[in-house]
């Protein structure tokens, strides 16, 4: 999820390999890395913190050779330190090895090793992949490229890795599989990255490599790629493309803002949300970070769930998915407030914070009264290593990768991806879901990446609704259920983004006072797809329509009635009504972007906010 930089040329690496740091910056990261082919063997800097950190380090130290590698990292397994930057080496010193992505079977790897007596260095899953190449290059006595190959077909997971090894000091590794990795093309010299924004400077020739490739980098000897799934291990010729977009662009993956990157970003995060989690053989459900404390869940007389903002609504999604599948009550409170109510908790609670930075001072706040009061503490959390991931009892990370845009897209959709795993395991285990019911929402949260990604093709259509609705001075979105909070969750991005002043509220308390509001300038966002209470829904638009309020909606795939009623209307495929909020909120996400956009706004840096509010 972080950068890769490597070099092999006829320049010094060092400072190509910083300067391709630096333009990864923006990808953000919690450490960072090099190691240097030298004519003593593999010289490696580490560092934890930004890359200027590393680059101060450097500074008076031998950074010779011009074959190197370098990495950001977002740790996604091990916490941020010195120990677990990369890159890491073989036993010996005689490899290095980088690399971003998620070993989804490293336990059960670093097990077999650590049985050979393989002694390992750090808390990552990325270590297990030098030493099980070095590993295998011992015992079946065959070249690095063929032991790379045979290591990487026991691989489960997504990697993009850089090697580089003192057997052969004129030759760098690279392989691929489920996140990018490039190669540039320059004038006798090669320079990797994880995308192009450390090579465009120097080529814009560039391969793409595809899952499963493994490259052989060499000055003397053309490019060989394989690929892990030729069982005959032929090479490819490499197919080289032009890279068209400048760096202002491929920092934010060709993408005109992050916020927009991570809106398109969100079936990746949602299934890395998953990955790993669900064992189709097992049958089962497994959040590691929190079997320690599954009794303790299971258990449990309550839960409460703490957060602010759209963590706060994913904790109102989470309301229903723990209440209908694991019938146990649950209390969803907003930490500034809780922290400050004296509040009542028992022993027997189990108190859920929820946060995208893991830095949120109210919700760290009420995970200290949590504790001092004596319940099981439990932390949801995008960031390894936050203050949060470290005071929390236990936890699970949401793997959404790094959040640029202030306003929360792809963490929101992976917090309620994790909240539904959680729900559904501890639903299993107490045996108060069906299994029929069980295999339903497993199979419709698998399906959930590719349903948003559907949703993602109606941009065009919502950026004419924006159209209409950036003219408006306000906006009220209207929510049932499980929907509820997408309504909430609609208004807060509307109001974040745009400044639009906007309220969410349950349909049914419309007419409790908010109806008022209702006339020709108004537009009503009505959040309905398929659920129990379409019904009353219906009912709820048309007490707006009489009194002219504007209808947009979110509705069902097929939808034939609110259609009717909506002067604006999408569709979104049809999933368990549970998991409707990961559909139904792509297109409020999008039409708060566009309205942003029409009204000349800062979406990834809207005025007044901070990314991450660690103050009170
Ligand atoms: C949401 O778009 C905002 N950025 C904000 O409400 C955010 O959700 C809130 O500050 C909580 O942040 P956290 O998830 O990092 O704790
Ligand atoms: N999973 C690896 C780690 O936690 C790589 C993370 C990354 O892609 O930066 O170290």
């Amino acid at each position: 999820m972080c950068g890769i930089v490597a070099y092999l040329g006829q320049k010094e690496a060092y400072p190509i390999l910083l300067g391709g740091l630096h333009r990864l910056e923006y990808r953000g990261y919690d450490s960072a890395g090099i190691a240097l082919m030298q004519s003593s063997g593999i010289t490696m800097y580490k560092k934890k913190g930004r890359v200027d950190e590393l680059q101060k380090f450097c500074n008076n130290l031998d950074t010779s050779g011009s074959l190197g590698i370098a990495h950001t990292r977002w740790a996604t397994h091990g916490e941020p330190s010195e120990q677990n930057a990369h890159p890491h080496v073989s036993e010996d010193g005689s490899m290095a090895l980088i690399h971003n992505g998620i070993v989804e079977n490293y336990i059960i790897l670093k097990q077999q090793l650590v049985n050979q007596g393989v002694i390992f260095q750090s808390d990552t899953d990325t270590e297990v992949l030098v030493h099980l190449i070095k590993n295998v290059q011992d015992k079946e006595k065959v070249s690095l490229p063929e032991a790379v190959i045979i290591a990487l077909r026991m691989v489960e997971g997504t990697y993009a890795i850089a090697i580089i090894s003192k057997d052969d000091p004129n030759q760098l590794i690279v392989a691929k599989k489920g996140t990018p990795l490039l190669i540039g093309i320059g004038d006798n010299e090669y320079i990797i990255g994880s995308d192009g924004a450390p090579i465009v400077e120097y080529t814009k020739q560039v391969i793409y490599l595809e899952d499963g490739d493994v490259g052989v980098i060499r000055i003397d000897k053309p490019i060989q790629i394989s690929n892990v799934n030729d069982s005959k291990n032929l090479h490819r010729s490499p197919y080289i493309q032009t890279l068209e977009l400048n760096l202002e662009q491929l920092e934010k993956g060709g993408f005109d803002t992050y916020m927009l990157k991570e809106i398109y970003e969100q079936p990746k995060a949602v299934r890395d949300s998953m990955r790993g989690r669900i064992n189709l053989e097992k049958d089962v459900v497994s959040l590691g970070g929190i079997l320690e404390y599954e009794q303790k869940m299971l258990n449990a007389r309550r839960f409460i769930i703490v957060a602010c903002g759209t963590s706060w609504h994913a904790g109102l999604v989470a309301e229903h998915l723990f209440e209908t599948l694991v019938r146990v009550p649950v209390e969803v409170e907003y930490a500034s407030e809780f922290r400050y109510r004296n509040p009542v908790i028992y022993e027997d609670d189990v108190l859920i914070a929820i946060s995208q930075s893991g830095e949120t001072a109210d919700t760290l706040a009420a995970v200290e009264i949590g504790k001092k009061r004596g319940a099981t503490v439990i932390g949801i959390c995008n960031v390894v290593g936050s203050t949060m991931a470290r005071e929390t009892m236990a936890g699970s990370y949401s793997h959404a990768g790094p959040e640029i845009g202030v306003a929360c897209t792809k963490t929101f959709t992976a917090q309620i991806t994790v909240l539904a795993l959680m729900a559904l395991s501890l639903a299993k285990k107490k045996g108060t879901i069906s299994m029929s019911q069980y295999h339903k929402l497993i199979n419709d949260l698998e399906s959930a990446p590719d349903k948003i990604e559907s949703v993602l093709h109606y941009e065009q259509q919502i950026q004419r609704i924006a159209q209409y609705v950036a003219t408006k001075p306000n906006a009220m979105f209207l929510g049932r259920g499980v929907n509820f909070p997408i309504a909430l969750e609609g208004a807060l991005k509307l109001k974040e983004i745009s400044y639009i002043h906007a309220e969410g509220y349950p349909a049914a308390e419309i007419k409790h006072g908010p109806i008022a509001l209702i006339d020709t300038n108004m537009p009503v966002i009505v959040v309905a797809p398929e659920q129990h209470t379409y019904d009353k829904v219906v009912s709820n638009i048309q007490e707006i329509i009489a009194r002219k309020g504007t209808i947009i909606s979110i509705v069902t795939e097929g939808d034939s009635v609110i259609k009717k009623m909506s002067k604006f209307t999408i569709e979104v495929p049809k999933i368990d009504e549970l998991l409707t909020p990961l559909v139904t909120t792509i297109p409020l996400q999008i039409l708060a972007y566009h309205v942003a956009l029409i009204r000349d706004c800062d979406v990834d840096k809207p005025r007044n906010l901070a990314k991450s509010v660690s103050v009170e």
